[in-house]
């Protein structure tokens, strides 16, 4: 199973995820808020992160996503939407918004 490290207002989490799922859902059935003013579609960038470790273990970065990170606030080489994450294996990843 693996194991999801969310850093949020200073705060650590060390989550059980499933294989399939995606971060925002994984914060969200864990109580741990991050905003997704488009409910999870791709269609707006307020679920953005910065993923610390394990990009190898979400899924690829569509052109889709990338357009909308382009309005993210705080933009890095390692940004991803939370909702288009979907986990694989182990990863590490900061809340930005
Ligand atoms: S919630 Fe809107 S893009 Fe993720």
């Amino acid at each position: 199973m693996p194991k999801i490290t969310l850093l949020k207002d200073d705060k650590e989490y060390i989550l059980d995820a499933e294989i399939g799922e995606n971060i925002l859902e994984i914060a969200l059935a864990n109580d741990i808020e991050i905003q997704h003013n488009c409910g999870g579609v791709c269609a707006c960038s307020t679920c953005h992160i910065h993923v610390l470790d394990g990009m190898e273990n979400l899924s690829e970065l569509t052109d889709e996503e990338e357009e909308q990170l382009d309005e993210a606030w705080d933009l890095s080489l390692d940004s991803r939407l939370s909702c288009q994450c979907v986990v694989s294996g182990d990863a590490k990843v900061k809340v930005i918004n």
